[in-house]
């Protein structure tokens, strides 16, 4: 099977970003990096794409005067580089509807939450307050509801009683880490489609939380 191609969106320091591109480095993934795109010029993530010799776009979304016009420049951007899997990585953009049903089925996002708990921002500190006993990332296909697509894997980690929001965010990046790639990887390996009935791993469904993959597979 030849290497799938992925594109990567990025807002920031890139550190799934980096993941990924170490484990196709590794040669642990069939795909390769054929962009990273970003919509933040200053973003640390262009840099370590760029010392691995990827090619890098900046879409600023500041110079563009809506959401729709922005998104049509993104996703014409992306095409051009005939992705079969586009990776969200911290791209801190909310998507159209019309953006996101065009790439159905072949988006990814991580989240640092076992959804479908903690949709949305400040994750960590949310769970600490609800008094949760264990928090972890997740990696999701995009759909059109925020944070809300077909879970496809989860890792998890006991919160401790000593534990702030930034020793957990800390903790779940670790787990993050080592999530999407292993998931990128299932995707690249076409283990994985997603079906009006959620998504499917070599054919069979999903549970509702995905795999379970704290430890490494
Ligand atoms: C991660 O925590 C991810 O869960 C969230 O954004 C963050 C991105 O971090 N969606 P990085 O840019 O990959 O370092």
């Amino acid at each position: 099977m030849n290497p799938v191609n992925i594109v990567v969106l990025i807002s920031g320091s890139g550190t799934n970003l980096q993941a990924i591109i170490d484990a196709v480095e590794r040669g642990e993934i069939n795909g390769r990096i054929a962009a990273v795109i970003s919509n933040r010029p200053d973003a640390k993530g262009l840099e370590r794409a760029q010392q691995h010799g990827l090619h890098t776009v900046v879409i600023d979304h500041r110079t563009f005067s809506g959401r729709d016009t922005f998104d049509a420049a993104l996703q014409a951007t992306i095409e051009q580089f005939q992705p079969a899997l586009v990776v969200l990585a911290g791209f801190m953009r909310i998507l159209t509807d019309g953006f996101v049903q065009h790439f159905s089925g072949r988006l990814l996002n991580i989240h640092p939450s076992l959804l479908p708990k903690f949709k949305g921002l400040n994750t960590h500190a949310r769970a600490l307050e609800a008094g949760e006993k264990e928090h972890g990332c997740s990696v999701h296909f995009v759909s059109c509801e925020l944070d809300g697509g077909a879970v496809i894997g989860q890792a998890r980690v006991a919160i401790a009683a000593d534990d702030s929001a930034d020793t957990l965010a800390t903790k779940v990046q670790q787990l993050e880490h080592r999530l999407y790639p292993t998931c990128v990887k299932l995707f690249c390996a076409g283990q994985l489609q997603l079906t009006d009935n959620g998504a499917l791993l070599d054919g069979k469904p999903l549970p509702l939380n995905g795999l379970d993959l704290t430890e490494a597979p």
